[in-house]
């Protein structure tokens, strides 16, 4: 986007010159074969077509021929966005770019992807009894963009399910070893999108990918299952994460639409996804994918498929990233996405080092095995390699001669965990010891290895080398302790969880809310083994992996039980409920944790909290939004009429006398960025509406508190009074922020208490 806003300036150039608008053509000069075409995403002004056209698809394919006669279309698109993805040389896409009804041209992106206990410890067990009518969750359907879908999977017996909802569109597209046969009552779409992918990357090769919906990757499935899976008994990991399988709503509908391929998941792709899901009927959309980080909505595909998305009332839900616990590492973060972050579970999986002078060191692992627990020889990767970094036991850097029968210790970092395993195997090595390096401290990840082997943190990896080093004939066992729930404290915030502030709009605060994204058990391809490795030809039925990616279908399966029991409530009011009810505290009290610092979390971690689905069923009160609540955002941000359009699809006027103000979005959360160097106490004003969604009379009170002396919160009035329900009251909160010094942060919290139903909000506020 900013490269082409640069070129805009050598197009003024290109029409003094003559070229002349509008019926210029330029294909054929200067157009050489040399020229790379590229995939780019044409939003157009679709109200300007003129009457000769009978319909959008023959216009834009004029308006694209008008610059040139060799660019192909790729997709055509019309609900999630209006316009279409093209191959364009970078001059083609100046041209188009100046036409008075093309609003943007942005270059495509490419992103990346991002269980048995999660359900009692999300109080689930308790939750079918609290659903008015347990059966409409029957009518609510899942769409999920990703690697696509393992129809086999038990998670999508579609046993005791009724007829297909009447009002679904969507199709069961056919391909590469699936059919519409695949699809059942509980799996009710299938569909894949791979023209962007194939314009890019050339064609799949059918014989390593399968060219339909089938999930060859697994992502795609264990986040499916995640959201709405059926319950599957017996279900676990080589043993491990024992118990019964289930989604979020077990009973809700599933349409796959997979986007990502090998190489990755295209924007043209996932727009297009994203339009098919909204026209097929889809209740709720969950997108565990991030991309390059945005610095404008209007740039961002999935903000701009997400838009149409809120529009028709669907609930997006959508995984923070990975990139933790670095701040402004989110993806996103746009306030009409719920964006999720990532905790822990209670469930830990023990594998102890022991070593030869009989000290015994935590790690965790997944290993299908039992280990004998017989002392071994054991050597560090980095003594028995012919290379430098052979600490990292990289493919071909181990010597066989010193290795073979040997337990070795490899450090993490750089190349796969599990394909360390597999490096150490292939040279004949016993076992693995995996250990952490400063950069990763004491977050470990539990991996089904292809050799008995366990992951160990930093301190203890230090520990054990400065046993290597000094102890003539070192030996080590492994013993692996299975599956230990009752973990405390839980859950807390993982390291990995991308962080606050929000880059692009410091005054909404990301992520919203906290899910499970540690450790989950859920479904799993029959075209990989669960490392994913070509060398592992273990297949099985369920796997235990880790992200955003995991916690984002937590979200968006309990957003189909909340629309299944409140029909009526917005995607905004659904979040709202998610977000105010969420918990920040343990049960003894204490506050949650971050496993990245070892102390409290902020909201900047944890947004509102960690979910809390039966308490998410009654909030009392919302803060309800509307699209058009969104463009006066939008307005607020000084957004261009074009740049409204591109995201919003709609020549929308922002009036010039009205004052827009980010802070009046009426968001279930309080953030602001204050200015270090003005010297200055500053002062915002929010103004906020709750609709009573609870008992029709009510009196909440107010009450804010702070951890800071630099801030000053007072909230306007302080007592709400609901005499109906639906009814919607109004109040402001004026935050007054003392002159503090660059990069320091202060947190609060807004509560409004009827004595039962406790509205909260977290405050976060940041110096820059
Ligand atoms: C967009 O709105 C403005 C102001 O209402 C109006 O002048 C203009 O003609 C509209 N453009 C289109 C294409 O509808
Ligand atoms: C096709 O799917 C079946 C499961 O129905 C699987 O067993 C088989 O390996 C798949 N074949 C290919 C070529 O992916
Ligand atoms: C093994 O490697 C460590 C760390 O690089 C080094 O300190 C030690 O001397 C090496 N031991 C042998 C026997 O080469
Ligand atoms: C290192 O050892 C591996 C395994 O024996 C061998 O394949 C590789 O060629 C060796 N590399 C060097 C640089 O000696
Ligand atoms: C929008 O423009 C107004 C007026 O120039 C300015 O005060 C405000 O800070 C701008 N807002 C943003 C988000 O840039």
């Amino acid at each position: 986007m900013e490269i082409l806003h640069l070129h805009r300036l050598f197009l003024v150039l290109v029409f003094v010159l003559g070229l002349g608008l509008p019926c210029f053509r330029v294909n054929g000069n200067g157009n050489g074969p040399q020229q790379q075409r590229r995939t780019y995403i044409v939003h157009v002004a679709k109200s300007q077509m003129p009457a000769a056209f009978q319909h959008h698809a023959h216009w834009y394919d004029s308006i694209l021929k008008s610059v040139s006669g060799l660019a192909h279309m790729v997709y055509s698109y019309d609900t999630a966005a209006h316009g279409f993805a093209a191959r364009l040389t970078a001059e083609e896409a100046i041209l188009l770019d100046a036409l008075p009804w093309v609003v943007a041209v942005l270059k495509e992106l490419r992103y990346k992807l991002s269980t048995t206990r999660t359900p009692e410890f999300l109080g689930l067990d308790k939750i079918s009894a609290l659903l008015p009518e347990s059966d409409s969750v029957n009518e609510v359907v899942v769409g999920v963009l990703d690697t696509g879908v393992w129809p086999e999977s038990k998670s999508f017996d579609d046993t005791g399910l009724g007829p297909v909802p009447s009002g679904w569109r969507g199709a069961c597209e056919s391909g590469t070893n699936f059919t519409a046969a695949n699809c059942n009552r509980k799996l009710i779409g299938a569909r894949f999108f791979s023209k962007g992918y194939e314009a890019t990357m050339g064609p799949i090769d059918v014989s390593k990918e399968s060219k339909s919906p089938r999930d060859d990757d697994g992502h795609g499935t264990h986040t499916a299952s995640t959201a709405a899976g059926s319950a599957v008994e017996g279900a676990s990991l080589f043993g491990y994460a024992p118990g019964t399988a289930r989604g979020m709503a077990t009973r809700a509908r599933v349409a796959a639409y997979k986007v990502c391929w090998s190489g990755g998941c295209f924007s043209s792709d996932i727009l297009a996804a994203m339009e098919k899901a909204v026209d097929d009927g889809v209740n709720v959309l969950s997108v565990s994918l991030d991309g390059e980080m945005e610095t404008h909505f209007y740039g961002d595909s999935v903000a701009i498929g997400a838009f149409a998305a809120a529009e028709k009332g669907i609930f997006v839900s959508c995984s923070a990233g990975n990139d933790g616990p670095s701040s402004y590492s989110l993806s996103n973060v746009a306030p009409w996405i719920a964006t999720v972050g990532a905790g822990t579970l209670d469930r830990d999986f023990p594998a102890y080092v022991t070593l030869g002078n009989g000290k015994n060191f935590p790690g965790v692992s997944l290993y299908g095995g039992n280990s004998k627990g017989t002392l071994l020889p054991f050597v560090y990767a980095g003594n028995v390699s012919n290379t430098t970094n052979g600490n990292l036991c990289r493919k071909g850097t181990l010597d066989p001669a010193k290795v073979k029968g040997k337990i070795v210790l490899c450090d993490r970092g750089k190349n796969a965990r599990v394909q360390k395993g597999s490096v150490v195997k292939l040279a004949g090595g016993a076992g693995m010891v995996l250990a952490n390096t400063a950069a990763d401290g004491d977050e470990l990840v539990p991996e089904a290895h292809l050799l008995p082997a366990t992951a160990v943190g930093k301190k203890s990896g230090d520990a054990i080398k400065s046993y290597l080093f000094s102890d003539p004939n070192p030996t080590a066992t492994i013993l692996f302790e299975g599956t230990k729930v009752g973990i405390q404290p839980s859950p807390v915030v993982a390291a990995f969880s991308s962080r606050g502030p929000n880059s692009i709009t410091p005054e909404i605060l990301k992520p919203d809310i906290i899910a499970p994204g540690v450790n989950i058990l859920a479904g799993w391809t029959g075209a990989v083994g669960p490392t994913g490795l070509p060398v592992d030809d273990r297949r099985v039925a369920f796997n235990i992996i880790s992200g955003t990616s995991m916690s984002c279908p937590h979200v968006s399966g309990l957003a189909a039980l909340l629309k299944a029991a409140h029909p009526d409530w917005s995607p905004a009011a659904i979040r709202s409920a998610l977000m105010t009810t969420a918990y920040v505290a343990y049960k003894n009290g204490g506050k949650l944790q971050d496993v990245a610092t070892g102390k409290d979390s902020t909201p900047f971690d944890r947004g509102a909290g960690h979910v809390d689905p039966v308490s998410a069923l009654n909030p009392g009160l919302v803060y309800d939004l509307t699209v058009e609540d969104y463009l006066g955002f939008l307005c607020g941000l000084n957004y261009t009429s074009s740049q409204i359009n591109t995201l919003a699809r709609r020549n929308y006027t922002c009036d010039p006398s009205k004052s827009y103000s980010l802070y009046d979005l009426n968001y279930p959360s309080f953030a602001a960025s204050f200015d270090s160097t003005s010297g200055r106490p500053t002062t915002i004003k929010y103004t906020r509406t709750l609709t009573n969604v609870g008992a029709a009379t009510g009196t909440y009170k107010a009450s804010a508190s702070s951890d800071s002396a630099a801030l000053k919160i007072a909230v306007v009035p302080d007592t709400l009074s609901f005499s109906k329900a639906g009814e919607k009251k109004s109040f402001t909160v004026t935050v007054t922020g003392s002159a503090m010094p660059a990069s320091t942060n202060a947190f609060g919290q807004l509560e409004w208490s009827d004595g039962k139903q406790t509205v909260r909000s977290p405050m976060a506020f940041s110096w820059f």
